[in-house]
């Protein structure tokens, strides 16, 4: 069964169903405080400052987790409202919707592993929120995500004012904002609560529903960003903007898919070719930065995990938790296995060198291997695909060029810059690796205190988070339109 037909039905969210503000027709946009006439003054000035606003030359998003910090997880710190309070949320290339646990909400953790201070939004006791509800019945507009590895979140739909680290000079930044709708969680499942949990998930897919389309169609930003997420300090670069230096081979993303796809066209180990997709045929592989693992078809992982373990014939390896293939090894991994490189359409290719495809596990000195079957997903849709989640992509530059639909991937130290180009003043600046968020001086306020770092991954915990978007519904007692968004 083709792949695309049976994986992606995404909702429409957003941007369709409702239209900001005054002369939208579909949906109309209350002020929690009452009428316009009360509209505070700051909120007027900032609806102005919106609506000149021009391209911004840059987003940093200042990013921390990983594999470093013993989470295999990135997360983004975001400042929301008026006053601004900061917001630690997973990013994730895998889905659209951006949500935060909101203050109704009666099961949200109120701290994590991470050592990170949870809390919850509050629309209330921002000046500048606005609920939004839909028509006719005035009810709030609520939506609902699933994501693949069974977590969600229900709620409903506020907008209000984003902070960003504007880019404004070299390795420099200024504070801007841009009103954005997102999701007020009432209730969120799975992993999204559990130890593991944070404030909040930003997606950056593709359709009109994410942070990265509403900034676009207000003019504030092209749509391209990139990340470099960095195994050996944790955090790394994640911009929106347009990466000049280093310059990149770029592969097409396949047009009319909800996720970030890419055509494989073979995969190699060391100096041999495993696995070659016949030409024009090309296997479809998601870049998701929201899943930790790599996850390939039994028919491509069986062969390539032999070809690994080869090199090491007296290796004794045992399943760990039902689930990984682990073993014990006290030399370099790098000198002992096999470089496996993923070879992509126009000549792109990535290489995966065996710190980045292997993890450590809670005991010194033990290892286990990082790729999954796709077939352990409930989800049939993924059987016949190649996920790369972040291990694989980790200590890499990936570039998601959507105004040209082309994917750049090449090595990259992420503890070190890039540079991105200012589209309007011509000007060349160099944006560093954040590592460490508690200790950046964004967004004012407070620090909170980070977990103190851990090498390894941990079982249990988000190690096997998964959380592409499969089915982003929206209802809204049907009385908001929705439409749902069938890719064939
Ligand atoms: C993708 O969608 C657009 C707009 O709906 C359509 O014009 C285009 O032909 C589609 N491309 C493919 C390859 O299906
Ligand atoms: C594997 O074990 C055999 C027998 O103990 C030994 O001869 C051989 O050198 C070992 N191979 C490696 C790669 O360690
Ligand atoms: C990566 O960049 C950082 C910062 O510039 C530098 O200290 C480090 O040595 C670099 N690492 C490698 C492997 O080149
Ligand atoms: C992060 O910075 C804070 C404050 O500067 C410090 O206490 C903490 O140990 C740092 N955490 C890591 C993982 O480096």
């Amino acid at each position: 069964m083709g792949v695309r037909n049976l994986i992606i039905f995404c909702v429409l969210v957003f941007s369709i169903d409702f239209v900001d503000g005054e002369g939208g027709g579909i949906v109309k946009v209350k002020h929690i405080f009452g009428s316009e006439a009360d509209r505070s003054l700051k909120d007027l000035s900032v609806h102005d400052k919106n609506r000149h606003g021009r391209l911004l030359a840059g987003v940093n998003i200042p990013i921390g987790g990983g594999k470093y910090t013993g989470t295999g997880l990135y997360y983004a710190k975001i400042g929301i409202g008026n006053p601004s309070d900061d917001y630690y949320v997973i990013v994730d290339t895998g889905s659209d919707a951006f949500w935060v646990n909101c203050i109704e909400c009666k099961q949200c953790p109120t701290k994590s592993n991470f050592g990170i201070k949870l809390k919850l939004y509050n629309p209330k006791a921002s000046l500048s929120a606005k609920l939004i509800t839909c028509k006719p019945s005035d009810k709030l507009c609520e939506y609902r995500v699933v994501y693949g590895d069974g977590s969600s979140t229900d709620g409903y739909l506020v907008s209000d004012l984003v902070w960003f680290d504007q880019v404004s000079g070299n390795l420099a930044t200024t504070s801007a904002d841009a009103r954005i709708k997102f999701g007020c969680g009432l209730e969120q499942t799975g992993n999204l609560v559990s130890s593991t949990a944070l404030d909040g998930l930003i997606g950056f897919g593709a359709s009109s529903t994410s942070m990265l389309s509403q900034l676009a169609s207000s003019g504030k930003v092209k749509k391209k960003f990139a990340h470099c997420l960095d195994g050996k300090y944790g955090g790394g670069i994640f911009i929106i903007g347009d990466v000049v230096e280093p310059t990149q081979k770029t592969t097409p993303l396949i047009p009319n898919t909800s996720h970030y796809n890419v055509i494989m066209k073979s995969i190699q180990v060391g100096n041999t070719i495993i696995s070659n997709f016949k030409a024009g045929v090309g296997k479809e592989t998601i870049i998701d930065s929201g899943t930790t693992l790599a996850y390939l078809p039994g028919a491509i992982l069986d062969p390539l995990r032999q070809m690994i373990f080869a090199s090491q014939a007296n290796l004794s390896t045992q399943l760990t938790k039902d689930l990984f293939e682990c073993f014990h090894f006290d030399k370099s991994l790098d000198d002992a296995f096999p470089t496996v490189t993923f070879h992509f359409q126009n000549s792109v290719q990535l290489d995966v060198y065996p710190h980045d495809y292997f993890f450590a596990f809670n005991e010194y000195g033990k290892y286990c291997l990082g790729w999954q079957d796709s077939r352990r997903f409930k989800f049939e849709a993924v059987h016949d695909l190649i996920i790369l989640g972040d291990l694989v992509l980790t200590n890499k530059l990936v570039v998601y060029d959507l105004e040209n639909q082309v994917l750049g991937l090449s090595d990259h130290n992420c503890s070190s810059t890039i540079e991105l180009k200012d589209e309007v003043s011509g000007a060349v600046n160099e944006v560093a690796a954040s590592h460490n968020l508690s200790s950046s001086p964004v967004h004012h306020r407070k620090d909170i205190s980070s977990s103190p770092a851990r090498y390894h991954l941990e079982f249990g915990r988000v190690v096997k988070l998964f959380l592409l978007c499969f089915v982003l519904f929206y209802y809204v007692s049907f009385d908001c339109t929705f439409t749902i968004f069938h890719v064939v």
